[in-house]
């Protein structure tokens, strides 16, 4: 199959990739000059881990090509996959379609007869309506479908996700559109991946529904840990204790400093929009999203609880981990902003570091002192507080800490540690629900 896609960011160029190892032809196309650049320079714009090698070698294999010029793409192509941004809109939440509905404006006129279009990007219910709507109108003699196909890899964990994922969902409302996506798939349904084909309505909804669920599913887990923290019982403990009933599953119960990212936070605030316009309250997303953004000033809190509180002028904090998680230098919407930006506004000095995160927390959080390794952060510090799940920082020296921290207290907002370890270092050890 020839596949057209759209967009080079996250999604578009890890799908653009995954697809054409698994043999397809595939032209990725952006209009950002710099990153078409750096792909043709066998630059990758973003950290995945994976991801280069299987950019290369498709590359090579003269599968994978990149473009700036849709018109040149475009000719002779079954399937256009859109993967553009569907960033929060300023002021309301709502997802911004605007290059959605642009991309499709701008392809419509150069589609070859019995295209298929095929979006990629989370959208609401009701996009892909407009989006065949737009290019009915820019291209009336056109015969071509227009399906919906999200995409639910995790960062960090893109290429193994895309390629090995629990299940491909469809959203096809014509026989030709469900056949080519069938086909597109088929080296995954081979290996017995299942295939889910719905409306075109169904596959934008499961997303959101998706996404909903898992922060629902955080959200929960970080309201019981608080609660065990106060009845003096181990969240870990409450985690396998519900996760090993299978109506429940142990996936994402993993208390923390609330989640972050660049989908659970937007996509969460876009189905909250959805709910309100069709007048079907969803009070229990409402809810999850408030206690989301509550818990991540909270965690900034904790830090400064566990130094005692009062007035902290003069007080440094190291702050380990900057990303929303571990294995990508994503900083959206990542706890650790409001973690740092809460520790400031009480007068703490913060030194911090990230193995890959620091490029792009430099332009979100200023006033902080960036340092080249976790030992270097601690250095002076008066408590230490790990924020993301890298691998670096599991196995900490502890005697070496000691050395470096004035005081000796420790924050672990991921539970890395075990308690009796670090206390028998000589630490104040804080978890989370335990
Ligand atoms: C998520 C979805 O998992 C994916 O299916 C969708 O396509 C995009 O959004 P991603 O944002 O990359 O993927 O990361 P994910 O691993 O899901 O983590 C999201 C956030 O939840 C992170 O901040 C993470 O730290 C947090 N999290 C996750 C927890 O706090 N506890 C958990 O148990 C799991």
């Amino acid at each position: 199959m020839r596949i057209v896609m759209i967009g080079t960011g996250y999604v578009g160029l890890v799908s653009g990739a995954c697809f054409a190892d698994f043999g397809h032809e595939v032209v990725c196309v952006d209009k950002d000059q710099s990153k078409i650049d750096a792909l043709l320079n066998g630059e990758i714009p973003i950290f995945e881990p994976g991801l280069d090698e299987l950019v290369a070698k498709n590359v090579a294999a003269g599968r994978l090509s990149f473009t700036l010029d849709l018109a040149e793409a475009l000719p002779g192509t079954d399937a256009v996959f859109i993967a553009v941004g569907t960033p929060s809109r300023r002021g309301d939440g709502h997802a911004d379609l605007s290059y959605v509905y642009a991309a499709a404006r701008e392809m419509a006129p150069l589609l070859p007869d019995g295209v298929v279009v095929v979006d990629k990007s989370t959208v609401p219910v009701g996009t892909g309506d407009e989006v065949e709507r737009i290019i009915r109108e820019e291209a009336p003699e056109l015969s071509f479908s227009v399906a919906s196909n999200p995409e639910f890899l995790r960062e960090g964990a893109a290429i193994d996700d895309f390629k090995r994922p629990d299940r491909v969902v469809i959203g096809v409302n014509d026989a030709h559109a469900e056949s080519v996506l069938e086909e597109i798939y088929r080296p995954l349904t081979r290996n017995e991946s299942p295939l889910v084909s719905m409306s075109r309505r169904g596959a934008e909804l499961t997303k959101y529904a998706a996404n909903a669920f898992l922060a629902t599913k955080i959200g929960f887990i970080n309201e019981i840990a608080d609660l065990c923290e106060k009845v003096g019982a181990d969240v870990r403990d409450v985690s396998k204790g519900i996760g090993l009933d299978s109506r429940i599953g142990n996936r994402f119960l993993m208390p923390g400093p609330g989640y972050g990212g660049s989908c659970f936070p937007k996509d969460t605030l876009a189905l909250l929009k959805t709910g309100q316009d069709y007048e079907s309250p969803l009070r229990i997303v409402e809810s999850v999203v408030a206690s989301n953004d509550q818990r991540k000033r909270g965690m900034g809190r904790k830090v400064i609880n566990a130094l005692g509180g009062g007035d902290l002028h003069g007080k440094t904090v190291a702050v380990l981990g900057l990303t929303f998680k571990a294995n990508t230098d994503d900083m959206r919407d990542s706890p650790a902003i409001s973690v740092v930006q809460a520790l400031q506004d009480a007068g703490i000095e913060v030194k911090a570091y990230d193995p890959e995160g620091m490029e792009q927390a430099k332009k979100v959080l200023s006033n902080v002192t960036y340092c080249e390794g976790p030992y270097e952060a601690m250095d002076g510090a008066d408590a230490l507080v790990i924020v993301t799940e890298w691998d670096t920082f599991r196995a900490l020296d502890l005697d070496r800490v000691k050395g470096l921290l004035k005081d000796l207290i420790f924050v672990d907002l991921r539970n890395l540690y075990s308690r009796s370890d670090v206390e028998g270092t000589g630490f104040k050890y804080i978890g989370v629900g335990r």
